[in-house]
């Protein structure tokens, strides 16, 4: 979509299997793609950028408040002066509140997705993601499971207070709506270096 925009991208990912289909799906644009750990961005990237995008619910897999925090300064130390770092936390507050036990997530093109979900401890969710896919003459069940911390908006607080971005805001939706603890169903938030 940034890309359509008109705007240079880059995009990386620990996971060289996200990479490759990273690639498959941008195939014929240029988009420079990279398997990385956005806790040491400046292993991979030698430039500083306007935005950083940090993808839903990609930010959870930060387990410990130390992991975070690193996440938080190596985005920090990449973005150019004024810069803007956008991240889609996937996990909110009304959810950790009504901790639903399954979630029918979406049916597209032949598959059908439910999150099944676990609250071990406060700061832990277990996500099960059930994928059903339709084949030629049945259905075929695939599982995996993922595990996030429970971050909420006064988690990021915390985190945030530790940086030293001047301005961070916190939006329910991609219309900028305020965030609503007891009724947002996203957690986005824009800050600026
Ligand atoms: C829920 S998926 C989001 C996938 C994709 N970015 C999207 O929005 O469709 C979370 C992604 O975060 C990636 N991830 C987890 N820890 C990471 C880290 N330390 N550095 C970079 N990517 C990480 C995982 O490999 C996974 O692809």
């Amino acid at each position: 979509m940034l890309k359509n925009l008109g705007l240079q991208c880059c995009g990386s990912d620990l996971s060289p299997r996200m990479i490759a289909l990273a690639r498959e799906h941008l195939r014929g644009k240029q988009v420079a793609l990279k398997t990385a750990d956005f806790r040491k961005l400046s292993d991979a990237w030698s430039e500083n950028f306007d935005l950083i995008v940090c993808m839903t619910t990609s930010f959870p897999h930060m387990l410990t408040d130390r992991e975070a925090l690193t996440a938080l300064k190596s985005m920090y130390r990449q973005l150019n002066k004024g810069g803007i770092l956008v991240i889609d936390n996937g996990i909110t507050d009304a959810l950790l509140n009504s901790k639903p036990k399954v979630i029918a997530a979406r049916v597209s093109s032949g598959r059908a997705f439910y999150y099944i979900l676990g609250y071990p401890s406060p700061k832990r969710i277990v996500v099960t993601v059930l994928q059903v896919k339709k084949t030629q003459t049945s259905f075929k069940p695939i599982f995996y499971t993922t595990h996030y911390r429970a971050m909420q908006k006064s988690s990021f607080e915390g985190y945030f207070g530790r940086t030293r971005f001047q301005t961070v805001g916190y939006f329910g939706d991609y219309a900028f709506s305020q965030y609503s603890v007891s009724k947002s169903n996203r957690l986005i938030i824009v800050a600026q270096k």
